[in-house]
Order: structure tokens, then C-alpha cells, then sequence
């Protein structure tokens, strides 16, 4: 028993206050039942499961059961753009209800009908957000609480601070997860310092003995420091955090006349984002099985710099959840 006792543990049923943030395409079966096995929550990311590491849902679920019962979210990403994706993603909320998943995390949209769905079987909503305008809609939505997303986090990285975030959502009434930057424990008691009911974590969690990763991408996370990532626009058309390597120094970070122009005007962005998101999903997917000489992304968040081995998913979340406990200590 860790002893820990914030909105997150509450919410999500957990005894550590840490997630094992949803990746595409790194959130393979066996590192999302590692973190949730060691007391913290994996979160499963329904597309990485289907396409990248080709389990059908239900069975990448009933996978993860039987490594671990412990509890497991699920991550869904509302594109309202097409109806033929809000359809998948209402189906993989419900075959995940089915197997009895009660913690969701949701980007970008409107995250009401998942709260409403969820809601039936007594499950908790957690939305993405950035900054404070996305915050009050998804309140309004009746989330529970908020995955704060900050400028050093890898995927998609927000614009503002951990400090910046924490004083625009702190008031509320929402429990608010630090997400960005943290790659060592002492980050995480910072984390927490700072008024956070617990933390999000990607990139660390790649660089792990679970993770199905290439060698070579978890080799880049740990020889990398944060003035090696960069955002690059190249990928999904919006700021994505990625590891400079030869590659990407060579064929730079912005995106090409003629996208820029298709995704400025309003009767051709949304071809474009499509366009984008179906050679994204091919692109990562690729890029996590792909050695260096590849001419592929690899994603990080600036947490790389407290990254500095491969370590089991299970010894980070004991190990976070110590510097915490060690800290509250009476000898310390
Ligand atoms: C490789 C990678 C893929 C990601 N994919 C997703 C995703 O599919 N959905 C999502 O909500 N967040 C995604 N994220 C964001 C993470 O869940 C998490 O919020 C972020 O990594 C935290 O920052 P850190 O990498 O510095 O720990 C991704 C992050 C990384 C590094």
C-alpha cells in the first residue's frame, strides 16, 4: 500500500497517481498491463491496438486481462471532421464498457457522449486540454477531470508551462494531471508540489523492457537531451515533438508550400487534415518498428533529458512512487 490519496487514485481506482499515457503507435498490450500491474493506470489507444499491433480490440483487452486485473483506461480521440471515425470510436467505447473499462481520456472534440455513456456503467471521463477556453468546454461536458498538457510534452505539445497550466485550471473544481516533461522522479514530486492530483507519462514509458519499440528509437530516447526536440509540422500538420536525428535536421520542420496553403482555406482543410491523419497513422506506425538509418519520425517529449536507461514499466512506477513517499517520510 502506497498511501497515496488524490482525485486521480480516487477516480481511477489506482494506488499510484500516475498514467501510462495512450501512444500511438508505442501503447503495445504488454506496457499498458505493466503500468497498470504496478499500481499505476495504462491506457490503452484503440487505434495502436487495431492497427499497429494488430489485435482486435476485445482481444487486446482480454490480452492485457489476463497479464494484469488491475484497472486500465482507454484513450478516445474525437476527429468530429469524419462520421465514419466517430462511428468507430463510439463502437471501441462500447466493446471497452463490455470488458469492463471505467477510466477514459479523451482529445480534442467535444467529449460529451462519452461522459454520457460512461457515465451508466459509473465510469470517469478525463479530457486533453491546453489551455483554459478547451478546459471550460470540457467542463461543461461534465468530465471529471483534466489531462493538462504542457509545451514539453512529447505527441502534440501544448503552448503554455506546467506552472502556466496549473493557474489557469486550478480553480475548477476538476482534478488536474500534470502531462509533459517528466521523465525522473524527482519531476513528478515537483508534479505534485505544484497542486497536481498525479502525472501523464509517454515518453518514459518507451524507453522500457515492455514497449515493442525498435531498440534504436529507445536507444535515441535515452541518448537524447531536451535540446534535441524539435516540432515539426511535417507529420500531422499541426506541432508534432519529435528527436532531431539526421533525418529530420535534413528535411527540417515546417510543412510544404502547397499543404500550408490547403490546410490555411476553409473548403480544403479538412481534405488535408484527412490527408494527414491517414499518412500519419501509416507514417508512425512504421517509424516504431523502423531502425535509425530510416527516414522516419521518432517521438519524444523534452522529459528525454531525466530519461537515462531501459528500465521494467513496473520499477519506474515503484520507483516514482518511492521519491514521493520518501519525501513525506519523518527522517527525511
Ligand atoms: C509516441 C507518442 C505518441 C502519443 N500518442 C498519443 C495518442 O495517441 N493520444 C493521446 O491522447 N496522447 C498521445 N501522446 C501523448 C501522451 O499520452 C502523453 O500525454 C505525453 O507523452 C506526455 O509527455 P511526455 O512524453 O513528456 O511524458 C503521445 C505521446 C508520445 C510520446
Amino acid at each position: 500500500m502506497t498511501g497515496f490519496d488524490t482525485a486521480l487514485t480516487r477516480d481511477a481506482r489506482v494506488e499510484v497517481p500516475l498514467i501510462g499515457g495512450a501512444m500511438f503507435p508505442c501503447s503495445n498490450p504488454e506496457l499498458v498491463a505493466a503500468v497498470s500491474e504496478a499500481g499505476a493506470i495504462g491506457i490503452v489507444q484503440p487505434l495502436s491496438m487495431e492497427y499497429v499491433h494488430r489485435r482486435l480490440l476485445r482481444d487486446g483487452l482480454r490480452l492485457i486481462r489476463q497479464l494484469t486485473q488491475k484497472p486500465i483506461g482507454m484513450n478516445v480521440l474525437i476527429e468530429q471532421s469524419s462520421n465514419l471515425y466517430l462511428e468507430r470510436m463510439r463502437r471501441y467505447v462500447d466493446i471497452a464498457l463490455e470488458e469492463g473499462v471505467t477510466f477514459y481520456i479523451t482529445s480534442l472534440g467535444k467529449p460529451h457522449w462519452v461522459v454520457d455513456r460512461v457515465a451508466q456503467v459509473g465510469g470517469v471521463v478525463y479530457h486533453d486540454v491546453t489551455e483554459r477556453k478547451w478546459a471550460l468546454k470540457a467542463l461543461d461536458a461534465g468530465v471529471r477531470g483534466l489531462i493538462a498538457v504542457n509545451n514539453r510534452a512529447g505527441g502534440h505539445a501544448g503552448p503554455k508551462s506546467a506552472e502556466q497550466l496549473m493557474d489557469e485550471l486550478g480553480d475548477l473544481g476538476l482534478a488536474v494531471v500534470c502531462a509533459g516533461g517528466i521523465g525522473d522522479a524527482p519531476d513528478f514530486v515537483a508534479a505534485l508540489r505544484m497542486g497536481y492530483a498525479g502525472a501523464q507519462l509517454g515518453t518514459r514509458f518507451i524507453a522500457t523492457t515492455e514497449c515493442t519499440a525498435h531498440p534504436d528509437y529507445k536507444r535515441a530516447i535515452v541518448e537524447s537531451d531536451e535540446d534535441d526536440i524539435v516540432l515539426t509540422e511535417r507529420v500531422t500538420g499541426v506541432p508534432l515533438a519529435v528527436i532531431r536525428t539526421s533525418y529530420v535536421a535534413r528535411v527540417g520542420t515546417k510543412a510544404g508550400r502547397l499543404a500550408r496553403w490547403l490546410l490555411r482555406h476553409r473548403r480544403t482543410k479538412h481534405l488535408m487534415r484527412t490527408i494527414y491523419a491517414l499518412q500519419s497513422a501509416w507514417r508512425l506506425k512504421r517509424s516504431n518498428f523502423a531502425g535509425e538509418s530510416s527516414r522516419d519520425y521518432w517521438q519524444a517529449g523534452r522529459s528525454v533529458r531525466g530519461i537515462t536507461s531501459i528500465e521494467p514499466a513496473g520499477e519506474i512506477v515503484r520507483r516514482f512512487a518511492a521519491a514521493v513517499t520518501d519525501r513525506r517520510s519523518p527522517a527525511s
